[in-house]
Formats: C-alpha cells, sequence, structure tokens
C-alpha cells in the first residue's frame, strides 16, 4: 500500500498559515491534518471550524481534522460544511463511539478513532466488525503538543494493529502521528502504518520543500 505523508499544520507559523499550506500543496503533498484542540481534552488551544473554512479555499488538499475536543459531536456537521474529508475522534473522548463515527461517515467524510498511547485497540472489535471505522489513528505522543519525542512502544502496538487487521480481514488503514523524524518513519511504516502524520519535521527551519522532498526520497515515494 503506498504511504501518504500529512503534514500537520500545527506546526506551521500560523502568521503565514495560507502561504504554508500553498507551499506544501506545491510540494506535492495532498493530505493536511488539521490538529483541532479545545483547551479542555489538552491543556493547548488551536483553531477550530472557521479558520478550516478559510483555509479550504486556499487549496484542493483533502482536509483530515483530528478532534482533540472535549465534545467531538459538536463540531461535525460544522466540519463537513467547511469541507473537512475525514476526521478522527479520541476513543477517550466518545461517550458513544460508534455512534459518533457513523455519524461521520454518513456526513459523506471517512470516520476514524484515535487511540492515546495507554489505550488499547481490542475495543475497537465490534465496530471493525461493522465496517465503521475507516481509519485508526495511534497516538506515537501523548496528545497536545508538536514537537515531542516518539514514544517506543508505539512501534509494536502499530505491528500488533496491522496483524489484528489483517487476521480478521479488516480494512481500516493505520495512521500514526507524534514525533516522527527522517529517522523513525522507515520503522513505523514497516510496522505497518501507512498514513504518516508529521508536524515539526515538515515545518523545520521552515525548509518546507526540503524537508518534503528528504521523507520522499528516503520512503522512495
Ligand atoms: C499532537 C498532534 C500532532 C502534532 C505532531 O497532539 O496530534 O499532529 O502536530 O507534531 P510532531 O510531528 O511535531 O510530533
Ligand atoms: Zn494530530
Amino acid at each position: 500500500m503506498t504511504v501518504v505523508l500529512s503534514p500537520s499544520i500545527l506546526a506551521a507559523d500560523f502568521s503565514c498559515l495560507a502561504d504554508d499550506v500553498k507551499r506544501l500543496e506545491q510540494s506535492g503533498i495532498k493530505d493536511l491534518h488539521l490538529d483541532v484542540m479545545d483547551g479542555h481534552f489538552v491543556s493547548n488551544i488551536t483553531f477550530g471550524i472557521d479558520l478550516i473554512k478559510h483555509l479550504r479555499l486556499k487549496t484542493k488538499m483533502n482536509f483530515d481534522a483530528h478532534l482533540m475536543v472535549t465534545n467531538p459531536d459538536a463540531l461535525l456537521n460544522g466540519l463537513k460544511e467547511a469541507g473537512v474529508n475525514s476526521v478522527t475522534v479520541h476513543v477517550e473522548a466518545c461517550k458513544h463511539l460508534y455512534h459518533t463515527v457513523e455519524t461521520i461517515n454518513k456526513l459523506g467524510m471517512q470516520g476514524g478513532v484515535v487511540l492515546n498511547p495507554s489505550t488499547n485497540f481490542e475495543s475497537l472489535k465490534y465496530m471493525a466488525e461493522d465496517n465503521i471505522i475507516k481509519k485508526v489513528l495511534v497516538m506515537s505522543v501523548e496528545p497536545g503538543f508538536g514537537g515531542q519525542a516518539y514514544l517506543p512502544m508505539s512501534t509494536k502496538k502499530i505491528k500488533d494493529l496491522a496483524n489484528w487487521r489483517d487476521e480478521n480481514n479488516y480494512n481500516f488503514i493505520i495512521q500514526v502521528d507524534g514525533g516522527i523524524n527522517l529517522n523513525n518513519i522507515q520503522t513505523v511504516v514497516d510496522a505497518g502504518a501507512t498514513d504518516i502524520v508529521i508536524g515539526s519535521s515538515i515545518f523545520k527551519h521552515r525548509e518546507l520543500e526540503k524537508n518534503v522532498a528528504d521523507f520522499r526520497k528516503l520512503l522512495s515515494l
């Protein structure tokens, strides 16, 4: 399966966000990772639907919203209207996870679930049986901030998740998010992740084009 690089704009210079987004698109990036944080589910605050709506006018890239908020259900209609293509919600934030993910799918977006480092994936079994989950995002840092170090246990978790998926013929894709750099990306790809979220390593020194090219070269993309 082809590997997708999904830059997270969390590490962008928010005072020139539109320019950064255009630079990524011109570098051939097709998927943009949007970290929505409410200062409550995580202590950081980023942006919401209005900013996404404005960004939608600047690019044709797929928008992938990662909701780190206490009440994800309240945002779903607005995200659809803003032109978001896929939405992942934290298992730890959803009272009725099946319903929330199903609602995302029914709205015409791709629904996915996010697992914090300490969260198991086995409880997703019944949702996976019904093919509700299109993507599982393995957090490889605690959510909330960019620039943290990759947690080593994540590699085994991705491997176990990929084996579990393949043994049961589930077909969700595996995304990984947090601390990914040129030294560890091959490891997470080998473990089974195909959608790789990268924040600070893409925006490093603001050399977006070079950084994207370095990742592509390393993975022969
Ligand atoms: C953290 C976010 C990540 C973050 C990753 O909660 O979900 O998407 O932007 O940034 P890096 O790649 O710097 O760890
Ligand atoms: Zn994220």
